[in-house]
């Protein structure tokens, strides 16, 4: 493919990087899907953390579960300090997650709107308007899940979808959002956001004779190149560390 390299933006996490031949396509939306506790939250703190300490990249978290507290105090345990990234203006951190206790219509001015409609059209300002603010290179939604279960039909969620990420889009940053892993469907059929973004990481934990063994693969990666093995990480006092072992070598 001439011509269509993109610049890259290293997550930092060192293994990932080199599966993403060097690391995400700069301005561009990914979904990072996984299961429960498979460190979706710590891989979306180490990309902003290095983004500002090692890139200076000013960054933006949306949390739609854990509350600033919270993430603080977890990712404190792996020398991520972020209220100190706080302090400095490098990383702001949008604490979303009563969005989801909001009234079911709120009046605003003189339209009505519907909960969904309300939750997002105010996340969105709010990420639009931080993301100037701090002229945020890096922004991250985690988890996507929290929203996207509002809405149980398909067409009203890829509306939501497409009008997040042109939110998104209009501020140029690159984005990470996370979503949890559900049970596959019966059909086996892809889910409507993996169409809409650039590119979708899976992390999993797989039996594999030995225990479990956490998994990383790179789904998709629009016009990039990029590695297509499933790779095996694992989460320690440092974070996570990705190594170049592929999962069926052990
Ligand atoms: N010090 C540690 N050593 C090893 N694993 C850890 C440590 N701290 C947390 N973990 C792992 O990290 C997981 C939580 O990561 P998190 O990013 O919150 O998951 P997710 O956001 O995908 O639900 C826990 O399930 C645990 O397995
Ligand atoms: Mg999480």
């Amino acid at each position: 493919m001439k011509g269509t390299s993109y610049s890259k933006v290293p997550t930092g996490i060192e293994g990932l990087d080199s599966m993403l031949e060097g690391g995400l396509p700069k301005g561009r939306i990914i979904l990072v899907r996984g299961s429960p506790g498979a460190g979706k939250s710590i891989l979306c703190s180490h990309y902003l953390f290095n983004g500002a300490t090692k890139f200076g990249e000013n960054g933006i978290y949306v949390s739609l579960e854990e509350s600033k507290h919270q993430l603080f105090r977890e990712m404190k345990l792996f020398d991520m300090d972020f209220k100190s990234l706080e302090e400095e203006n490098q990383v702001a951190f949008i604490d979303a997650s009563p969005i989801r206790h909001t009234p079911a219509e709120t009046k605003l001015g003189n339209i009505r709107v519907g909960r969904r409609d309300f939750s997002l059209m105010a996340l969105g300002k709010l990420i639009q308007t931080k993301a100037e603010e701090w002229k945020a290179e890096r922004i991250v939604i985690d988890p996507l899940t929290a929203l996207s279960l509002q809405y149980s039909d398909d067409i009203r969620r890829w509306e939501m979808m497409l009008d997040l990420l042109e939110i998104l889009g209009r501020t140029s940053a690159t984005c990470i959002l996370t979503e949890d892993l559900r049970a596959p469907s019966l059909a086996g059929e892809i889910p409507i956001e993996d169409y809409a973004v650039h590119g979708v990481i899976l992390m999993q934990s797989l039996e594999m004779g030995k225990g479990a063994v956490k998994t990383i693969r790179i789904v998709k990666m629009r016009e990039s190149k990029h590695d297509d093995q499933t790779r095996i990480y694992q989460i320690d006092e440092a974070g996570i560390v990705v190594y170049p072992t592929t999962a069926w070598s052990i």
